[in-house]
């Protein structure tokens, strides 16, 4: 008969009798007669005991066995207080699958040699917690924008435009044609496609060519944006609100447990489920960093790291600041009806330091203004007839937004850098392995 295997977490909660589990060394030791093993799988980790006495004609293997080897085991699981999760498997039977090398990952390394041996790496409890609490998240941002009647919808990766800003352009070599970039964003290839669907999202890879080193930014990263019609600037900020309330809520119930691997506060996550997120704007934000941290920021200059961190000192949900300058921000933001040197722009800036997570508008309606500012750009405006064309046949009021997906993971999990939200970090120093 072919044995059933159950995963760890299932074998603890059986508590007793005999289990058949498997997965890979996570810990070893061992005497001369009795070897402890600390097994792990996706779901947890457990301490096996091995007898020479019951397994003596493999001891010499067992007896050699190295962390990370992988291995299929029988026994008898009871509640052991002093084992590491508060049970124990005693073996009756052991088959091990590959007896692993000695793994290269020891402890205190540094960050450089873990970022080498990323693909190993990932084998961490850090890690694994932070990919399942990552999983969570693509899941409840799906559902949100399913739930609220969102199509998911696809834009190309390689363009011929520009969106937010030719600096951080990535130039592809396609066939030998100049003028081919990776995407920055979908959203000149989302608003076309508002008229037919009306409600769209997408979770995507964009591409940033970031010359700078933070623990903010990546050269790759995923980018969950939406884009919907008849719909105005409050309206796009709520469903920014909307989504990020539904994932934080979604990793508090799923993901108790990595939460507590991490070591993650979740204090400090459950006024972003209750609480309403306060709406401020740019000239607000110069006040406040003027009195209270007498920083006199000239009307006009966009917020750096530093004012992003002051402001988000304030608040334990993230800030919704909108109404920037017109100049600091991209050419398709709509002009404030009301005062025409800001836009209908919003930046979410999560709590504790983690910086702007959603960006978005409403946009600009009038084809001409918008020809005036990517000419003034350096732009030229034929590239861009196909969106300019929106414009034209049965243009609405419309907008939407894009959330940096690791952004949000970094803070929802509390991590030092983003280059751990993200299985493989793709910086200006680091696209290997
Ligand atoms: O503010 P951004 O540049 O806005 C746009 O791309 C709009 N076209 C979105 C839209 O309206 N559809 O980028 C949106 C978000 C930022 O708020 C930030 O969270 C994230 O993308 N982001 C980055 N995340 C990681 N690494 C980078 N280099 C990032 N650049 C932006
Ligand atoms: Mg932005």
């Amino acid at each position: 008969m072919e044995t059933h295997y159950i995963s760890i977490r299932q074998a603890m909660k059986q508590g007793k009798g005999k289990v058949a589990v498997r997965g890979w060394l996570y810990r070893e030791r061992g005497s001369n007669n009795l070897k402890f093993i600390v097994l792990r799988d996706s779901t947890d980790i457990i301490q096996c005991v091995l007898a020479k006495e019951k397994l003596e004609k493999q001891w010499p293997e067992i007896d050699k066995l190295l962390i990370e080897s992988s291995v299929e085991i029988e026994g008898e699981v009871k509640e052991d207080k002093r084992a590491p999760t508060g049970y124990e498997i005693d073996v009756d039977k052991i088959t091990i699958v590959q007896a692993a090398e000695p793994f290269p990952i020891q402890k205190d390394q540094s960050a450089e040699f873990l970022a080498d041996n990323r693909h190993l790496w990932l084998r961490s409890r850090k890690m694994t917690s932070i990919l399942k609490i990552r999983s969570t998240v693509f899941g409840a941002i799906d559902e949100y924008f399913r739930g609220e009647g969102f199509y998911e919808y696809h834009s190309p990766i390689f363009q011929a435009v520009q969106c937010e800003g030719g600096s951080t352009l990535f130039n592809v070599d396609y066939f030998g044609k100049k003028g081919v970039f990776l995407a920055q964003t979908w959203q000149l290839y989302a608003e076309p496609a508002i008229f037919a669907l009306e409600k769209i999202y997408t979770i995507a890879p964009s591409f940033r060519a970031e010359a700078s080193k933070t623990s903010r930014h990546l050269t790759e990263y995923w980018h969950a944006e939406m884009e919907v019609a008849w719909a105005e600037f409050d309206d796009i900020i709520s469903y920014g609100e909307g989504v990020i309330k539904h994932v934080v809520k979604k990793v508090l119930e799923k993901n108790q447990d990595e939460l507590k691997i991490l070591g993650r506060d979740i204090k400090k996550l459950e006024p972003t489920v209750h609480k309403k997120f306060p709406r401020t704007t740019y000239d607000d934000m110069l006040k406040l960093l003027k009195e209270k941290h007498k920083l006199d920021i000239p009307w006009g200059k966009d917020l750096r790291t530093i004012e992003e961190d002051y402001i988000s000192e304030e608040y334990d949900t993230p800030v919704c600041v909108t109404r920037y300058p017109k100049e600091v921000k991209a050419f398709y933001m709509k002009e404030d009806p009301k005062n025409p040197d800001v836009v209908l722009g919003v930046d979410f800036i999560a709590p504790e330091h983690y910086g702007e997570i959603i960006g978005g508008s409403e946009r600009e309606s009038d084809p001409e203004k918008i020809t005036k500012r990517l000419i003034e750009m350096g732009e030229k405006p034929e590239q861009y007839s196909f969106y300019l064309d929106t414009r034209k046949y049965g243009s609405v009021p419309h907008g939407g937004f894009g959330m940096g997906v690791e952004r949000l993971i970094s803070w929802i999990c509390g991590l030092d850098n983003i280059k751990d939200a993200i299985p493989f970090p793709r910086t200006m120093i680091r696209w290997k392995p």
